[in-house]
């Protein structure tokens, strides 16, 4: 085999604020050959995530932070390039977390073979049938647990979790209210997927317009924001609410304490149920919910956007897409061109 060169992507200083180029350096570096039990594979996709920046932080988390100097971390779909002796094919395309780099030689253990010829694009894979679908799925029926009839409020509902969130609440028969950030992503909840309806929260009073759409109260907040969003969810709780807690986008970039919500006692007096959780903490159950997801995704009761933004070198930029609010879908990366089937 031929050297092989990855560009790679690696961390270069831990961010205040927001997320910077400078904060990255990049890298040129020749692969040693696999060994017994790895393969060499060639990124196609790379995942870009709000949890990037978490990782980037050196603060308490659910992982170790991705270290100064190291690759940085990423969700990734590649195909085999060698396979060494792991029994594995070349051309075999592979689901890991090899990260921010072009070529990688990993564990063969670490990474999950791809169904082939199901007629789905590779990047379903890494949205509604990836850890996006798994964490909407899990989130809302495990967590939420909604039931026919209830409203469930979705925060960052045009987005990539949100999207799925709401949608399968609706074929559970609640009462969906999306929350999101233009005119143009709400028509596109109301329209489009099949939301009861939609606020702006640029352009209107997240309480107020809360209180209009859901004249019976929140059954089921599912948070992926926080703050202001979090509090007028909790204002308008219903006895024994339930509050699967699964990202506060609206406080990553900040640099220190943020205030907690101010209608906590809400918790106290409706009985609610907040519950923090973390896709992985379902990991074994995740062949469940593909097979779900993929039975409503074939039915076309639900539908996802991705939102691939091309080569590896515009990652660190396109990252911020998911701050200001510009992705369209799941955002990704287009590391390289798929191979030929
Ligand atoms: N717990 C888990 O295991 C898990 C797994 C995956 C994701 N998550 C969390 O789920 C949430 C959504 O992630 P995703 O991957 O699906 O990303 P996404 O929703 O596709 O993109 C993030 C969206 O968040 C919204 N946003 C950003 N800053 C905001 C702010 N200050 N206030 C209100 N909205 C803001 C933007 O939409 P607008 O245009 O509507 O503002 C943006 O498009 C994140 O909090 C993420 O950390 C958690």
């Amino acid at each position: 085999m031929s050297a092989v060169v990855s560009r790679q992507w690696r961390l270069a200083a831990r961010p205040s604020g927001g997320i910077e180029n400078d904060q990255f350096e990049w890298r040129e570096e020749t692969l040693a050959e696999p060994s017994d039990g790895q393969v060499l594979v060639r990124t196609l996709y790379l995942s870009l995530d709000p949890t990037n920046r978490i990782w980037m932080s050196d603060i308490d988390q659910y992982m170790p932070p991705v270290e100064i100097g190291d690759v940085m971390r990423g969700g990734t779909i590649g195909v085999v390039e060698a396979p060494g002796r792991t029994g594995m094919q070349v051309g075999d395309i592979v689901q890991g977390m090899w990260g921010w780099q072009s070529h990688a030689v990993i564990d063969a253990r670490a990474v999950r073979v791809l169904p082939r010829d199901t007629g789905l694009p590779l990047t379903a894979y890494m949205s509604v049938l990836g850890g996006t679908g798994c964490t909407a799925y899990f989130g809302l029926l495990d967590i939420g647990q909604p039931q026919p009839g209830e409203t469930v409020v979705v925060s960052a509902a045009a987005g990539a979790v949100g999207s799925i969130v709401g949608q399968i609440a609706k074929i559970k028969d609640c009462r969906v209210v999306g929350i999101a950030g233009s005119d143009d992503k709400c028509r596109w909840l109301t329209d489009e997927l099949g939301f009861d309806a939609a606020v702006n929260y640029r352009t209107e009073t997240v309480l107020e317009a809360l209180r209009r759409h859901c004249p019976d109260g929140i059954d089921v907040g599912f948070e992926n924001v926080g703050g202001d969003i979090l509090d007028a969810v909790l204002t308008l709780a219903n006895f024994k609410a339930r509050i699967p807690l699964c990202g506060l986008i609206a406080q990553y970039n900040a640099d220190g304490p943020v205030p907690g919500p101010y209608m906590f006692r809400n918790v106290l007096m409706k009985r609610v149920r907040i519950e923090g959780f973390i896709v992985t903490d379902f990991i074994r159950r995740f062949p469940e919910a593909i097979a779900a997801l993929s039975g409503w995704v074939a039915e076309g009761r639900i539908k996802y956007r991705v939102d691939v933004v091309d080569g590896l070198e515009n990652a660190p930029g396109a990252v911020n897409k998911l701050f200001d609010g510009s992705n369209q879908g799941k955002l990704m990366v287009k590391v390289s061109d798929e191979p030929a089937s």
